[in-house]
């Protein structure tokens, strides 16, 4: 078969490419991540790069001589946890590290591990992008994959950052002697290297839920005789993330009830207090994460992410002050909410302004099809908050405090998120950002043994409610699909 060179910048990295590949292919085989929601499959015409000065899909990019391509530039925000307790370390181990393996974003913190410090930190997408933005594509990619490639460029990326963040500061990286991974079931098993079939097999439990200590060398760059922390499961849709911010909100210690919210491509949500919680996790869709939605992208330079009025008249910020690129997911809610004040979208969901809305003099469309995937993606976290609150036998008003965890949670206007029905009105006053509460989670669990001994015991309490398999969850849905102000109340 004849091969090509692509030359992909401004990376500068060149590969070898079969004739009849794609460039999405080729930009894959070097590590590097582009944005693919559907995988390749050429339906959502996120994949956009510039070739020989023209813009293209580089899935639907075949190979057929040499090229040299431009990927778009994107680096994601490193969230940080807002205001949640500090705790002292009670080890000797000069540095440490704590991941954050999220579904779109990788974060890596370097720790002092004596003051417990942050001594730097750095963020990638995750190279799985490529493979599609949501997790059953990428497992469904997995399984069908014999060259493992999704667990090789996820390690590759560890492994990037934790010399970027020793390089940063001025620490040699065999002087990393402890390690601690959260993420989802999904991303927890593939970075492991653990069959994720029973993660899309009923009962959708993870093959392995226990929390682990393994040797590091297997894994990171760093001293040959670290050991990783890796955090347990729940369920194969709750995992070890949601532990990391049961962890840092000391979550089995309120005396009131308190739910839990980290919304990304999936939902996952906890509810309840010391007596007993409840964990479920919603398929949101990646809607709010910019795919699906026709000019939707992640919260990243360009995006659109606050959309409100002032005097009436439409107002909107975009990240970096730069021209408009897309909407991101906290942008995508305000707008909708905006214009349902505005009486352009009606309570069942029909955009009364035609087949779409342009925002201002920008590119940005918000269609009829966008506005039913945020209805679908926020009826599931809705009827999920409801259904847990049915199964603790209280109401919604008893909730005295709402955790919104994430880099969507901690964007998001809480008004807006009330407005379209997201969140139950009642509790607008009760929300409280908490960041990245499940970073949080892997440096507390890095920083104590018994902390990381207290998120074990944390994932046990926990009960798993599969909300499919409620009579009453067909029902919720559909009632939280609407706009109405008072839905669910
Ligand atoms: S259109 Fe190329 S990845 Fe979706």
């Amino acid at each position: 078969m004849q091969q090509f060179n692509i030359t992909i910048l401004p990376q500068n990295i060149t590969v070898s490419a079969e004739a009849g590949q794609s460039v999405l292919d080729a930009v894959r085989m070097a590590g590097l991540s582009l944005f693919a929601p559907c995988g390749g499959k050429g339906t959502c015409g996120k994949c956009a790069i510039s070739a020989n000065s023209h813009v293209t899909l580089a899935c639907q990019t075949i190979v057929s001589s040499d090229l040299t391509v431009t990927l778009p530039q994107n680096s994601p925000h490193i969230l940080t946890s807002n205001s949640l307790a500090e705790i002292e370390p009670d080890m000797q181990d000069a540095y440490v590290l704590a991941f954050d393996i999220g579904t779109t974003t990788v974060v890596c913190y370097l720790l002092s591990g004596k003051t417990g410090e942050v001594l730097s930190q750095a963020s990638a997408v995750n190279p799985q992008t490529s493979y599609g933005a949501d997790l059953l594509s990428r497992i469904q990619y997995a399984l069908q994959d014999e060259s493992n490639a999704l667990e090789a460029c996820i390690r590759r990326t560890i492994s990037d950052l934790t010399i970027e963040t020793a390089e940063k500061a001025g620490v040699n990286a065999a002087d990393i002697t402890r390690a601690s991974i959260v993420g989802n079931t999904a991303m927890h098993h593939l970075f492991l290297g653990i069959d994720p079939k029973p993660l899309v097999v009923p009962p959708y439990m993870p093959k392995v839920s226990c929390a682990m200590e393994l040797p590091a060398k297997d894994f990171l760059p760093i001293s040959s005789n670290g050991i990783v922390r890796i955090l347990p499961n729940i369920a194969g849709f709750v995992g070890a993330d949601t532990v990391g911010c049961l962890l840092a909100t000391r979550f089995d210690q309120n005396e009131n009830i308190a739910l839990m919210l980290d919304i990304g491509t999936n939902g996952e949500m906890v509810m309840g207090n010391a007596k007993r919680y409840l964990a479920c996790s919603t398929a949101a869709g990646p809607a709010f994460e910019g795919a699906n939605i026709s000019c939707g992208m992640g919260g990243m330079t360009g995006a659109v992410d606050h959309v409100y009025l002032d005097d009436g008249r439409l107002v909107y910020h975009v990240i970096g002050n730069c021209t408009p690129a897309g909407l991101c997911g906290s942008g995508l809610l305000d707008l909708i909410a905006v214009l349902l004040e505005m009486g352009h979208i009606d309570n069942s969901g029909r955009l009364l302004t035609g087949t779409e809305y342009r925002l201002g003099d920008t590119d940005i469309v918000l269609t009829q099809r966008d506005v039913r995937e945020v209805q679908l993606a926020k009826a599931a976290i809705r009827a999920g908050i409801e259904l847990m609150a049915k199964q603790l036998g209280i109401e919604i008003s008893a909730v005295q405090i709402v955790y919104l965890a994430g880099a969507f949670g901690n964007y998001l206007n809480p008004s807006a998120a009330c407005r379209i029905g997201l969140l139950p009105p009642q509790l607008l006053k009760k929300i409280r950002l908490i960041g990245n509460a499940a970073g949080e989670g892997a440096k507390r669990s890095v920083l104590r043994a018994d902390e990381f001994a207290y998120s074990q015991r944390l994932a046990a309490r926990a009960e798993f409610l599969e909300l499919a398999s409620l009579p009453q969850f067909q029902d919720c849905f559909v009632d939280a699909m609407g706009f109405g102000e008072d839905t669910n109340a």
